[in-house]
């Protein structure tokens, strides 16, 4: 199988490796001087540990091996202290490598782990979630929970490589995938109109965890992230485009008390925005038809309860995209062109959210079905076609392409 590597171009650029069965060959992108190595994995994801661990000691290195909790219970005071405590046993010097297998969550704390340790040692991360791959693990944001929110306590730290193995993602539950999606959709959304091509031309073929189609999205998704990030690595300024959808997601995530995942809610935020932008007068409201469509069609949420202003409101605007009283909030004047507003009255974005949480079809804007997109590409792209790969399975059914 192929396998494709897309630069992360920052002060020292790193590779993301793409392709299948790239785990067994994680050796090739360790730093040149690394000898000892710590492995922090999700549990869920032991399957392929052993032999990995077999083929690292059979090439000389000394390998520690830490199960850490699966989901938010990984990123805790507490699991980075114990990380800590394993390293400082193992005598953890600076050329030694920490390595980091699973979700967003374990990515997150093993960067947050390898940031903190000596102020910084070398980290590979290899994903396992299609959220992580296109988007977690990219970008050396790395972090931890606290009593007082999400994420508010980490640091940048870019790491050595990131290995997104496809193969990885066959026990993914469907709803993880789907999840994993709006991160996809967004990228497309935000920057690359051709994503939601591959989208349109097949949304539940793109669901399967092998299928070409959701190879394509990975880098097409993958490669938006590493040239916004490489653009903006420390998110002081265009980066911030990447957390579209997100003001109205965390806030949703917030409400819910981290039963949504984030991926849904950040399929509801992006539903929001569009509606903030059309009543705003920036967009046309054909695209949040368009929105609508496109992450009801692989399965994510469009709409949220009615009721719950007087708790979303407080929690938007803590958001951390605010700069001290001002509040900003990521929106799209069309596909690929997002703009950062400021300060939008309170009655626009609670009239929005009123649109949100009515019942589905009670939009007040015509909304496109995907027939409509079938007969004509607003975006101008190309029609996706699928490359011809012989090693490659039958090629998914085109039927509901995009013709441009
Ligand atoms: N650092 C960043 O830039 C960034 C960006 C986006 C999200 N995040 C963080 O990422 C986290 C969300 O990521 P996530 O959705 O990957 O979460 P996750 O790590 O909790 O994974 C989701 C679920 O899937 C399970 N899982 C993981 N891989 C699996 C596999 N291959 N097969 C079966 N089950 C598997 C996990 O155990 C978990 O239950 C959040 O904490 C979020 O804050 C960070």
């Amino acid at each position: 199988m192929s396998k494709i590597g897309i630069t992360v171009e920052v002060d020292q650029p790193y590779d993301v490796a793409l392709g299948r069965g790239l785990l067994s060959d994680l050796a090739a992108y360790l730093p040149d001087d690394a000898k000892r190595l710590m492995i922090l994995f999700d549990p869920v994801v032991a399957g392929p540990i052993p032999a990995l661990v077999d083929d690292l000691r059979r090439d000389g290195f000394e390998v520690h091996l830490l199960a850490v909790p699966s989901g938010e219970e990984a990123k805790t005071i507490a699991v980075a202290t114990a990380v800590w405590q394993r390293l400082g046993e193992a005598g953890f010097t600076r050329t030694d490598v920490l390595i980091g297998i699973g979700g967003g969550t374990t990515t997150d704390l093993t960067g947050f782990v390898a940031a903190t340790w000596l102020r910084g040692v070398p980290v590979v991360l290899v994903p396992t979630t299609l959220l992580s791959m296109v988007d977690a693990a990219i970008g050396g944001k790395t972090g931890i929970n606290t009593d007082e929110g999400k994420n508010l306590v980490g640091s940048f730290h870019q790491p050595a490589a990131v290995i997104c193995d496809q193969d990885l993602l066959g026990t993914l539950p469907t709803e993880e995938i789907v999840s994993g999606m709006a991160e996809v959709v967004k990228a497309g959304l935000v920057a690359d109109p051709s994503i939601l091509d591959v989208v349109w031309s097949g949304p539940q073929e793109t669901l399967k965890p092998t299928s070409p189609l959701l190879t394509e999205l990975i880098r097409r998704a993958v490669a938006v992230k590493a040239e916004v990030v490489a653009d903006d690595p420390d998110e002081s300024g265009r980066r911030t485009i990447l957390n579209y959808g997100h003001t109205f997601g965390h806030a949703i995530e917030q409400v819910e008390h981290f039963k949504w995942r984030h991926g849904d809610a950040v399929a509801v935020g992006m539903v929001y925005a569009a509606e903030v932008a059309v009543r705003a007068g920036l967009m046309d409201p054909s695209l949040l038809g368009l929105h609508r469509e496109l992450l009801s069609a692989v399965g994510l949420p469009i709409a949220y309860n009615s009721g719950r202003w007087a708790q979303l409101w407080p929690a938007m605007r803590r958001d951390k995209k605010n700069q001290g009283r001002t509040r900003r909030l990521v929106l799209l004047e069309d596909v690929g062109r997002p703009v950062v507003v400021r300060d939008i009255p309170e009655d626009l974005l609670e009239e929005a959210y009123q649109a949100i949480s009515a019942v589905p079809g009670a939009a007040p804007y015509p909304v496109k079905t995907a027939a409509d997109y079938t007969l004509e590409n607003p975006y101008g792209t190309p029609a996706y076609v699928p490359p011809v790969d012989e090693d490659a399975p039958a090629p998914p059914s085109q039927s509901g392409s995009v013709v441009s």
